[in-house]
This record gives C-alpha cells, sequence and structure tokens, in this order.
C-alpha cells in the first residue's frame, strides 16, 4: 500500500491527506463512510437536510466505518428569516418557463420546505454532530467564531471552506483548525480567484494547514498542490461520480459527457456565484439575468424546479453543480477505488517529477 501523509493526517487522524468535499444532494451516509473507510475524510452535507436525515445519514455512516468522518454545515450570514412559500405564479419569467418544461415531462414541481439555512437550524445539527462524537465539522458559507468555539468545547476540530483570502483570514482568526481554499474552478458554490493563486496568497499568512480545492481529479495535481504547500486536498466532483454518491445515472452521465467548457459560473442557482454543468437549467436564464433576483430569494425562487428536476433525475433539466475538472472524469468507480488511486496517481506524480526535474 502506497504512502502518501502530511502533518493534516496525524491532525483530523486520517491515512490520507485527502478529503471528500461536502455536496449537496451527493454527499451522504454511503459516500462519506466509503471515503473515510478507505482512509480519506469522508463528508455528510448537511446543510440543506432536515436535522432527522442528518442524524439517520451520521448514524448509517458510523454504521460502516469506525473513522473518523466530517459535517459540512452550512452558516451564511444573511440566512432566510421567513421561509414561507413563494407563489409559484408570481416567479420571474424564467422559472415559470423551467416549471413548464419540466411538467411537460411528467414531473410535479411543487413548493420545497428547504430547510437551509437559519442559524437555529445550523445550530441544531451542530447539536447531533456533538451527540454522536463527529470528529470534524466543516463550516461553509461562513465560519462563524461562537460555531467554532461549541465545537471546540466538544473536541470537534474545525474546517473552514473559503473562496477568497480575505475569509480565509477571518476563519483563521475565528478559530478554525484547518482552512480549505477553493479555486474559482471548483464546483458549487465559488469565487473568482484560480486555486494557485488563492493557495499562494493564502500560504503566505496562514498559520493552520491549508488544504486545496476546486478542479482536483488526478493525482498529478494533488502532487503539485503539495508542493506548492497545500498539506491536502479537498474533492468534490470527482467523487460525484462514484457508486456510493446519492446522484442519479443522468447526472453522472452528464459528468462523464463533460467537456472542456460544459460549466458555467452564474448567480442562477441561488444568487450567489455557483459553478454548474451548462444545461436547460442555466440556458432558460440566457438573457435573462436582469430577471435574477438576490440571495436567499434566487434560492427559494430555484428550489420547487431544482428538487423536483433532481429527485426525477432529468437529463436537461436539472442543476447540475461540478468543477472544471469534470472535462476529465470518464468513468463511475466506487469511491474507495477513486481514493486509492488518487493516492496511487500521487506517489507517481512525485516520484516521476524526481527524475524529470533536476535540481540541486
Ligand atoms: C454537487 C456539488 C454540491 C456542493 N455542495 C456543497 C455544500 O453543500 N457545501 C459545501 O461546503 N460545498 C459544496 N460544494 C463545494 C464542494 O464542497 C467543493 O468545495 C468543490 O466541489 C470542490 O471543487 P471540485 O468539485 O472541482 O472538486 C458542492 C460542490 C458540488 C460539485
Amino acid at each position: 500500500m502506497a504512502t502518501l501523509e502530511t502533518p493534516l493526517c496525524a491532525l483530523l487522524g486520517i491515512r490520507y491527506p485527502i478529503l471528500q468535499a461536502g455536496m449537496g444532494g451527493v454527499a451522504f451516509g454511503p459516500l462519506a463512510a466509503a471515503v473515510s473507510e478507505a482512509g480519506g475524510l469522508g463528508t455528510i452535507a448537511a446543510i440543506s437536510p432536515t436535522p432527522q436525515r442528518v442524524d439517520e445519514e451520521i448514524r448509517l455512516a458510523r454504521s460502516r466505518t469506525d473513522k473518523p468522518l466530517c459535517v459540512d454545515i452550512g452558516f451564511p450570514a444573511r440566512a432566510p428569516q421567513d421561509l414561507a412559500a413563494l407563489r409559484l405564479d408570481a416567479l420571474p419569467a424564467p422559472v415559470q418557463q423551467l416549471h413548464r418544461e419540466i411538467e411537460a415531462l411528467g414531473v410535479n414541481v411543487q413548493p420545497v420546505d428547504d430547510q437551509a439555512m437559519g442559524i437555529e437550524d445550523a445550530k441544531a445539527k451542530l447539536e447531533i454532530c456533538f451527540r454522536h462524537r463527529i470528529e470534524v465539522v466543516a463550516c461553509a458559507l461562513g465560519t462563524p467564531k461562537w460555531a467554532v468555539d461549541a465545537c471546540h468545547a466538544h473536541g470537534v476540530k474545525v474546517i473552514g471552506i473559503v473562496g477568497s483570502a480575505r475569509h480565509a483570514q477571518s476563519a483563521i482568526r475565528n478559530g478554525a483548525d484547518v482552512v480549505v481554499v477553493q479555486g474559482t474552478e471548483g464546483g458549487g458554490h465559488t469565487g473568482e480567484v484560480g486555486l494557485v493563486t488563492l493557495l499562494a496568497e493564502v500560504l503566505e499568512f496562514a498559520t493552520v494547514p491549508v488544504v486545496a480545492a476546486g478542479g482536483i481529479v488526478q493525482g498529478a495535481q494533488i502532487a503539485g498542490l503539495l508542493t506548492q504547500g497545500a498539506q491536502g486536498v479537498w474533492v468534490g466532483t470527482r467523487f460525484i461520480n462514484t457508486l456510493e454518491s446519492s446522484v442519479g445515472p443522468n447526472y453522472k452521465q452528464a459528468i462523464a459527457d463533460a467537456g472542456y467548457d460544459a460549466t458555467i459560473r452564474s448567480l442562477l442557482f441561488d444568487g450567489l456565484y455557483v459553478r454548474q454543468i451548462r444545461n436547460r437549467f442555466t440556458e432558460v436564464w440566457e438573457g435573462h439575468a436582469a430577471d435574477m433576483l438576490p440571495y436567499p430569494q434566487q434560492r427559494m425562487a430555484m428550489s420547487p424546479a431544482r428538487f423536483a428536476a433532481a429527485a426525477a433525475d432529468l437529463k436537461d433539466h436539472q442543476a447540475l453543480p461540478a468543477g472544471q475538472g469534470a472535462s476529465l472524469v470518464r468513468d463511475v468507480l466506487p469511491a474507495g477505488a477513486v481514493l486509492q488511486r488518487l493516492v496511487e496517481e500521487t506517489v507517481a506524480a512525485l516520484a516521476a517529477a524526481r527524475n524529470r526535474v533536476a535540481f540541486a
């Protein structure tokens, strides 16, 4: 078995410095357990699911592995206070168009009780993590000091996920044990700065281990990032195309089919910048950017179509968050095999660099 270790491994109690990213709709108990059991850190996405579902997913993961697990919770500064159902017939024209097209495919679009993401919801999920003695909590959309302090009081390590150097500074100031810096290449919510630059910026001041994210699907990339100074990687899109991920076959096929320019970064998903694969879900907004609502109203407006299309695994009408690395993912494998391959590729790339690059 290959050896690949950084100080991050001892800090988090894992064998390999490869962390499977929190991914809403994708990463639940089965995926997290498979990655942790294989020696990485598996993460359960807990932003949108109800606290009860989070509890069930943790129980499931715990029944499959006794290795450390991470739970990803959202702490947005502007959490919606009142999630009263929107009137579906009063939504922007592109949303209504999407509804018509989805219903024409025989799928019912209904109002959604989207849990995300009030502070009470986040607190309830933290309590569940503490009850299950979860080892690591990842903070998405903000790393508030009160949440870090609560985790530390329960012996839980905290990862702050950021998309800019400024946000990395505040996550470290608020006490995060690790920062994940996600470059603009990444899937889901994503910033403007490319990973190689963002990582260099954050390494200049970071006093905690820095983990790289965004577009990572091959070991050679990991070798480069470890050489640059990252202590690990946080990998999303590559783990969508695994047997244990919770999305349907059409989502996985869209990733396997993705070409070089398949993804776009847009506000259409929820009013914050999200990278996703271009399809009908995104195309209905072309030429209608002025109709987009601010966050969180855009999130509420898009949720009924998003949840209905995802539940039916619609090929062209579901939201397909994915990073630019989707163009390099062509297969669907067990998550443990993905992790093992990434480790072996990284080791091989580090060794190859030693042979290829002359230095003294
Ligand atoms: C389908 C999908 C859903 C995501 N959902 C979340 C989420 O719920 N919470 C979160 O912190 N990040 C989320 N992200 C971002 C990931 O945690 C991670 O930073 C990103 O996937 C890394 O880029 P990559 O996909 O290119 O590997 C999501 C990403 C994807 C692709």
